[in-house]
């Protein structure tokens, strides 16, 4: 892995970064706009095609929102819990989502699908691809606040080498270009305390998706 000194930013494998603490400073700001999108679209728990629940809990805001349900893997304009359109993406989150792509060496990042999972202790996100959008031209930008984790990022096939990574408060990784279909995936969060977030690990993931 390159580390460059001079602004945090390590190349995990070809178009994929670690912007390391990137969102520090931004912390709070950012915590107050996930509030208030939790107020209109809660956290809640979905469920895969297969008929497994999901260890994470999650909700969106923006145009379109990733759902998965017994009928399958989607992005859809309305909450199924609540019936309405996802909540507006706030604008600190796409200024910073927009940055850190810029960072990357992505240009012109306009996500328009915007994912907000929450980790408890021992929530874990199996290895998988990102691969329902229609578009893959554009990278995928993923925040990560409070309770540190460790998360896999390998390559195009399942077997394919993986960097483990350590994912702590206000780290962004970034991949697109080669790397945009590479798997990833996030080890089951141990048992901490956040002086912000306590016993959560929130991650807000960015994606163009039509
Ligand atoms: C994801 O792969 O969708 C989430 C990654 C993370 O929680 O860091
Ligand atoms: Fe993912």
């Amino acid at each position: 892995m390159l580390f460059s000194d001079e602004d945090n930013r390590l190349l995990i494998v070809e178009d994929a970064f670690l912007l390391k603490g990137f969102l520090l400073g931004n912390g709070q700001a950012l915590i107050s706009a996930l509030d208030e999108v939790v107020e209109q679209s809660p956290f809640r728990y979905m469920v895969t095609p297969g008929g497994y629940g999901m260890s994470v809990a999650m909700t969106n805001c923006g145009p379109w929102g990733w759902v998965t349900d017994h009928k399958g893997y989607r992005y859809q304009k309305s909450d199924p819990v609540t019936n309405k359109p996802w909540p507006e993406m706030p604008t600190i989150f796409i200024e910073l989502a927009r940055k850190a792509a810029e960072m990357a060496g992505f240009y012109h990042f306009s996500p328009d699908a915007c994912l907000i999972n929450r980790y408890s202790v021992g929530a874990k996100l199996s290895l998988h691809q990102d691969k329902d959008e229609m578009d893959f031209s554009q990278p995928i930008v993923s925040f990560s606040l409070g309770l540190p984790a460790t998360f896999d990022f390998g390559g195009l096939t399942r077997e394919a080498p993986k960097t483990a990574l350590l994912l702590e408060h206000g780290d962004v990784v970034v991949w697109g270009g080669e790397s945009r279909l590479n798997y990833h995936g996030v080890r089951s969060i141990k048992a901490g305390c956040h002086p912000v977030l306590g016993e959560f690990r929130i991650n807000i993931t960015f994606r163009r998706c039509q």
